[in-house]
């Protein structure tokens, strides 16, 4: 086997994350190495994302660069994964014949087929809606993944279509892998020593999964990991608010592990326009969810996704969304003007005037940095629990995030990698907590 390089860059959400892992598991098997230096691979892959935007165009940018990159070298093989390649298929080739793959996300089990095929010169386009192959093809290779605090995707595609989605487009319909297969994929990230596991869907809390007339849910996922001891930690992501139903509440009072810390997108706090983005949800099932969950713990708490200026909302509407933001105090959110996507039914929809919506943005993000800077200032001078992922090394400090998924800069030791820690907080910003261990390391 001879060895060649490869360098993938990543953009979008973290199940591009994963599978930009899980492509190179793939491609190791050919002789591929990961490298850091985007200008000396062999092969080259942008895993992209097409949620907003000119996300197409930015792609194309994105090959501008290379090209200039390897202007006096051997060019690499010019892969384009992920959703913009499965929004543009084959177009992508013609326009740019730079690009020698296009991979769509329900293919990534051809990669190999498709580098080893590329020796004699095809160009190739892959965007097939072929998910059980997918996962079934990749449940035979290990997941070498050795990150301390690591992905899983356990369910891939969406049923939804809000109307401003791409989403159900580009990943298809909803798939959910087995069981077994996952809780393997599991053992495997922790005997390589993960700590904490995100479980990844587009629609996690829709995860279903049915066998011999038992249906295991995301909750039989949460409960069965539970038990493996060298595992601190669980999260999921991201959640439909139609889809927190009751056994996944309990799990809040049952799981030590997993964190109180729910990622639930609403997108708005009128029902208007809930109902125009055919969301399936009001503001009173979001508002109940949130109390269900409070109850159980005031510990609890949320984040969330906002889209401004969606066709049809006026100022009504926008101070239905502040006012939601003031009551439901997000410990962090993303919050985007609504871009039109091509083939979803919101792109053909009067815009609102461009200048409002961003008014509108920059009134709602004043409030939740706010929210944010107040709720990381309270934990200045308090000790928290930490997990350290890994050492900055310019800066002679530590990383780790805390329960709320907070990253903490902090003054600590190699042997607290992967361990969680108690770090007494100094000082804070919007994003970052900072601070350093206490003698006594271990979490209570
Ligand atoms: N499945 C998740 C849910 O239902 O909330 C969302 C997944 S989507 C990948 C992530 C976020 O992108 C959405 O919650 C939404 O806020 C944002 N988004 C999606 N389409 C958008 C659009 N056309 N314009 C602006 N933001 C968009
Ligand atoms: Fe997109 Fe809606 Fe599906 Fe989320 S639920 S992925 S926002 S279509
Ligand atoms: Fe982007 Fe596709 Fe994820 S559009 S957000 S990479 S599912």
């Amino acid at each position: 086997m001879i060895e060649k390089k490869i360098f993938i860059k990543t953009f979008g959400c973290q199940m591009n994350e994963y599978d930009s892992n899980r492509i190179y598991d793939s491609v190791s098997k050919l002789g591929f190495i990961k490298t850091n230096n985007q200008s000396n691979a062999d092969c080259y892959v942008l895993n992209t994302c097409h949620i907003r935007d000119k996300a197409k165009e930015k792609v194309y940018h994105e090959i501008g660069r290379v090209k200039k990159l390897y202007r006096d070298k051997k060019k690499p093989i010019m892969v384009i994964a992920g959703c913009v390649a499965q929004a543009e298929n084959e177009e992508m080739v013609k326009r740019e014949p730079y690009i020698d793959i296009v991979l769509g996300p329900q293919s990534y089990h051809k990669v190999n087929d498709l580098l080893k095929k590329h020796v004699v010169n095809q160009k190739q386009e892959e965007t097939e809606f072929d998910t059980i192959s997918k996962f079934g093809y990749f449940d035979q290779i290990k997941n070498n993944n050795s990150k301390i605090s690591t992905f899983l995707t356990i369910q891939e595609g969406c049923d939804k279509f809000c109307h401003f989605c791409v989403v159900p487009y580009t990943r298809g319909p909803e798939y959910s892998r087995p069981f077994t297969k996952i809780i393997t994929e599991a053992e495997q990230l922790i005997e390589n020593g993960a700590k904490e596991i995100t479980l990844l869907g587009q629609n996690v809390n829709a995860y279903s999964y049915l066998e011999n007339g038992k249906e295991y849910r995301l909750s039989s996922l949460i409960n069965y990991l539970n038990q493996y001891s060298e595992l601190e930690r669980l999260r999921y992501t991201t959640s439909h608010p139609r889809d927190m139903t009751e056994d996944l509440i309990d799990c809040y009072s049952s799981s030590k592990k997993l964190m109180p810390f729910v990622h639930l997108p609403i997108q708005s706090g009128s029902n208007k326009i809930l109902e125009l983005m055919n969301r399936k949800h009001t503001v009173d099932d979001y508002l109940n969810v949130y109390e269900r969950l409070k109850k159980i713990s005031k510990d609890i708490e949320f984040s969330s996704d906002f889209i401004i200026g969606y066709p049809g909302e006026n100022q009504k509407d926008f101070e239905e969304t502040f006012n939601l933001i003031k009551k439901i105090k997000f410990i962090n959110s993303f919050s985007f003007i609504f871009s039109p996507r091509p083939g979803t039914v919101a792109s053909k929809l009067e815009m609102i005037d461009k200048n409002i919506a961003k008014e509108r943005l920059q009134l709602i993000q004043g409030k939740l940095f706010d929210n944010q800077i107040q709720i990381n200032k309270l934990m200045e001078n308090q000790i928290i629990d930490v997990l350290v992922e890994n050492k900055i090394e310019k800066q002679n400090k530590y990383f780790g995030r805390n329960n709320y998924i907070t990253p903490v800069i902090f003054d600590g030791s190699d042997n607290q990698i992967g361990k969680i820690i108690k770090v007494k907080i100094k000082t804070s910003n919007q994003n970052t907590l900072f601070g350093s261990a206490t003698k006594n390391m271990k979490a209570a």
